[in-house]
């Protein structure tokens, strides 16, 4: 069996990398699972200074993996989407992401957590929890607006409409948008000099620079709540039910007070 999530350790630098093309790197139990440990085991691990977070085959991530949603909904906080949503949180190691191709949920979400990103000129963003009756998770209902502004993030979150690179950068979700063949280098050398820098002090600016992560995760824990009981709703099961007829889903019957 092929490894799911690719972990590697590279001078200083831990690379993640998601490791699921034939479908777009939807995110699984099992590779959350995989993710979470390695970030939750980088805190006390002298060798590695820096998480990578990389995508295969032209895709970063597609998400959640729907029918897993379907299968096995997580419902608690134990449940490994959460326990890779509270590492991703919790870390104090600073993180890089590369990012090309499609970066949708929390292929978008997660990066709110990391400290640099880079993405491709093709890579395409997408909050797409409206339209699957979902709520928005890891504390992006919260930190997008904190970093976007109101106006941007209800946009964004209301309409579930996709964004390009040029535009994740406008609104402080990525850094430096590059070429494809770029991607890889790019994000490595930077991961690499991140750690040569002095590593408690770099631990300490993130610190700092998430000194509201108290908020960060009450709002997780919250939204959390939310999620699960929405993954249980008529709205939620008709948009799954549809991606998996690859049809368009029809809200239509559904009441506001449903
Ligand atoms: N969960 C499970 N399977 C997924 C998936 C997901 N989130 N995203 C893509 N796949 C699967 C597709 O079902 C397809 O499988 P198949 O070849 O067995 O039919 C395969 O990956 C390729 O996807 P496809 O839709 O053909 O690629 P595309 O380039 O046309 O579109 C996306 C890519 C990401 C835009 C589209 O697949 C999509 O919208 N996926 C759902 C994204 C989503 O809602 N994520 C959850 C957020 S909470």
């Amino acid at each position: 069996m092929i490894d799911l999530i690719i972990i590697e350790k590279d001078a200083g630098v831990l690379r993640l990398r998601m490791n699921r093309a034939d479908k777009k790197n939807a995110l699984t139990r099992d590779m959350y699972t995989a993710m979470a440990y390695a970030i939750e085991t980088a805190e006390q691990d002298s060798e590695v200074r820096v998480i990578l977070f990389e995508g295969t085959g032209g895709c970063f991530s597609a998400g959640n993996d729907l029918k897993d949603f379907q299968e096995q909904p997580p419902r608690d906080k134990a449940a490994p989407v959460y326990r890779f949503i509270t590492a991703l949180a919790r870390s104090t190691v600073p993180m890089v992401a590369a990012v090309d191709g499609v970066a949708v949920g929390i292929g978008t979400t997660m990066l709110l957590h990391c400290d640099l990103v880079y993405a491709t000129d093709r890579a395409r963003f997408q909050l797409p929890f409206i339209n699957l009756g979902l709520l928005p998770e890891a504390g992006s209902t919260y930190l997008l607006p904190k970093l976007a502004g109101t106006a941007r993030a209800s946009e964004l979150l209301m309409t579930g409409r996709p964004f390009k690179a040029p535009e994740a950068k406008e609104l402080g979700i990525i850094n430096w948008v590059c070429a494809p063949e770029e991607l890889t280098d790019s994000a490595l050398q930077s991961a690499r000099e991140l750690a040569e820098k002095p590593p408690q002090t770099l631990r300490q600016i993130k610190s700092l620079l998430k000194s509201d992560s108290g908020k960060v995760e009450d709002r997780i824990q919250w939204e959390i709540l939310e999620f699960s009981e929405r993954l249980g709703s008529a709205e939620c099961k008709e948009a799954l039910q549809a991606f998996q007829e690859k049809r368009k889903p029809d809200f239509s019957k559904i009441t506001a007070s449903q």
